[in-house]
């Protein structure tokens, strides 16, 4: 079936808000979902998206972040399909990078999170899975785990910039399409 690109809801948005539920069964619907959700994330494009910016209030989320495997080979994206993914570890170590959001588009920050991350999670056939992340998926992953529970990278930041970032968005959607 082909799959289907879906509107990115964008903040402020009360449904972003919003506690994902979990998933009862993993089922044609939920892959459907999934494979929805792939290719909106691909068109965006970014490299992470939870159910909730497509308006589906359910603990599914998708990501796909480049990596290095080989010095001399090309970065490859592998596609991770995540059902009620729980984060069962993180570092002490915590590391400071910039993230940005498809919710709120165009806008970056500085924020401070665990550097690694171990998830457990159920992959797109049902069954129970394990990963342990760092760099770029780490920081992914703890990034969609949190629209999960109706956090935004916003959210995580000081009240003074965070009103700065949603202002610039506001402004940013004024201008016309050619400036
Ligand atoms: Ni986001």
């Amino acid at each position: 079936m082909a799959m289907a690109v879906l509107p990115i809801i964008e903040a402020p948005d009360r449904r972003l808000k919003v506690r994902s539920e979990p998933v009862a069964r993993v089922n044609d619907e939920i892959r459907r979902l999934l494979d929805d959700m792939v290719e909106t994330m691909r068109v965006a494009p970014g490299i992470g998206l939870s159910a909730i910016q497509v308006g589906v209030a359910q603990r599914v989320i998708v990501t796909e972040v480049p990596e290095k495997t080989a010095e001399d080979q090309p970065a490859k994206a592998t596609t991770l399909y995540l059902v009620n993914p729980e984060i069962t570890w993180t570092s002490d170590s915590l590391v400071i990078c910039e993230e940005g959001c498809l919710s709120i588009p165009d806008q970056f920050a500085d924020l401070e999170r665990p550097a690694e991350v171990a998830m457990r999670y159920l992959d797109r056939n049902g069954a129970s899975q394990e990963l342990k992340a760092a760099g770029v998926l780490a920081r992914c992953l703890q990034h969609e785990m949190d629209h999960l529970e109706g956090i935004l990278l916003v959210d995580r930041l000081s009240p003074v910039r965070r009103h700065m970032i949603l202002r610039k968005l506001a402004k940013a959607r004024k201008k016309p399409a050619f400036a």
